[in-house]
């Protein structure tokens, strides 16, 4: 560790009050996940001490706490104030618009990786109609129309009309691509009217999905094809010291933000119960080795801030946090499941 690095964690172990050497080094521990040895902590006193930013507490024991001064004090707050701007320009505070942060995601190799996950699953064949429900600003309709070939027919559905309209305009030159706004729950097709659908991390997003399987198990025909992509949010490991404070993270993500943040393993067992046969279920975990890439997906910075405004973290944590995930070795993990279901060869109809 560097002479600066070990000097600025103890400011930073110093900013709750007066602490002896030994509780500075556990606080540093929680901090950095890396304890100070013997030479740096006292050569980091010494240091501070000479530079007038920490003094000695006068007090009845031999071993006499440390404390900031208030020249300390200043010296940490514009340390902070450095790391925030380090943590901001790695991560995004301003929420992208639907469509972009859409585009943004498709354009990523986790996105790319688990889409032709679902692509090889639904196995589309020319002639087949194929319905792909929450399309967004039309991400996979162009892919999903050349396989259906002149002869198929792609009916895209959103329930926004953002959406609809952006991906009826990136469809125009498609005739056999057909958007429509709708909800999942109560579509307007007719029952066995579809070979083949796919729902594409929209299902976390549903009021229902138990209702919204039982109507694309309508539409589908019998032994039509289904295959759904939803993430298992609660899978989100963060590394971090504090593993506390990434649990936390993860918990209000969960609990808060996404609607269904643990379909994914849910989403098997629901297909089953609504009638559908499960054939197979692959699981696609994201690594981010990089905080700006796994920013584009997670928006670190807003939900972090969200779980502050919520309770599930402090202030300081997320200080902390966000300016630990700005340095170097950045982890995060996240899994994904494919699950492919098939409507029986003669259909329950509801
Ligand atoms: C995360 S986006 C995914 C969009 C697209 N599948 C993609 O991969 O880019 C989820 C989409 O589901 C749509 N959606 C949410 N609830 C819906 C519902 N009840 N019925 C139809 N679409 C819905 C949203 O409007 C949004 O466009």
């Amino acid at each position: 560790m560097r002479t600066q690095d070990a000097q600025v964690l103890v400011l930073c172990a110093l900013a709750d009050g007066p602490l002896h050497g030994y509780a500075i080094n556990a606080v540093v521990e929680k901090l950095s996940g890396n304890r100070l040895g013997p030479g740096s902590l006292y050569g980091a006193l010494a240091r501070l001490e000479t530079k007038q930013l920490v003094e000695r507490v006068a007090g009845p024991g031999r071993q006499r706490p440390v404390r900031l001064t208030a020249k300390g004090r200043e010296a940490l707050d514009r340390e902070l104030r450095s790391m925030t701007r380090v943590a901001g320009s790695v991560f995004e505070a301003a929420t992208p618009g639907p469509v972009s942060y859409l585009d943004r995601v498709a354009a990523t190799d986790a996105a790319r990786a688990y889409k032709e996950v679902m692509a090889g699953a639904l196995a589309v064949r020319p002639g087949q109609t194929v319905l792909d429900v929450g399309c967004g600003p039309g991400t996979d309709l162009r892919e999903i129309a050349e396989a259906v070939s002149v002869s198929g027919t792609v009916i895209g559905l959103d329930v926004d009309p953002k959406m609809v309209e952006v991906a009826r305009e990136r469809t125009a030159d498609l005739p056999r691509v057909r958007v429509q706004q709708g909800d999942v729950h109560a579509l307007e097709l007719e029952t066995g009217s579809v070979d083949g659908a796919r729902t594409d991390r929209v299902l976390q997003h549903v009021t229902d999905p138990a209702g919204a399987l039982a109507e694309l198990l309508r539409v589908l025909r019998p032994g039509g094809r289904l295959v759904m992509g939803e993430p298992d949010w609660d899978s989100l490991a963060i590394d971090h010291p504090d593993l506390a404070v990434s649990r936390a993270y993860t918990r209000h993500l969960t609990d808060r933000i996404v609607r269904n943040g643990v379909l994914g393993r849910q989403l098997a067992r629901l297909a089953t119960e609504t009638g559908f046969v499960v054939t197979r279920v692959v699981p696609v975990t994201t690594v981010f080795r990089d905080a700006g890439s796994a920013d584009q997906i997670l928006g670190l910075q807003r939900n972090t801030e969200r779980a502050v405004t919520a309770g599930y973290l402090t202030a300081e944590d997320a200080r902390r946090w966000l300016a630990h995930l700005a340095g170097e070795h950045f982890f995060a993990a996240v899994t994904l499941y494919t699950v492919v279901a098939e409507a029986p060869p003669v259909t329950r109809r509801t």
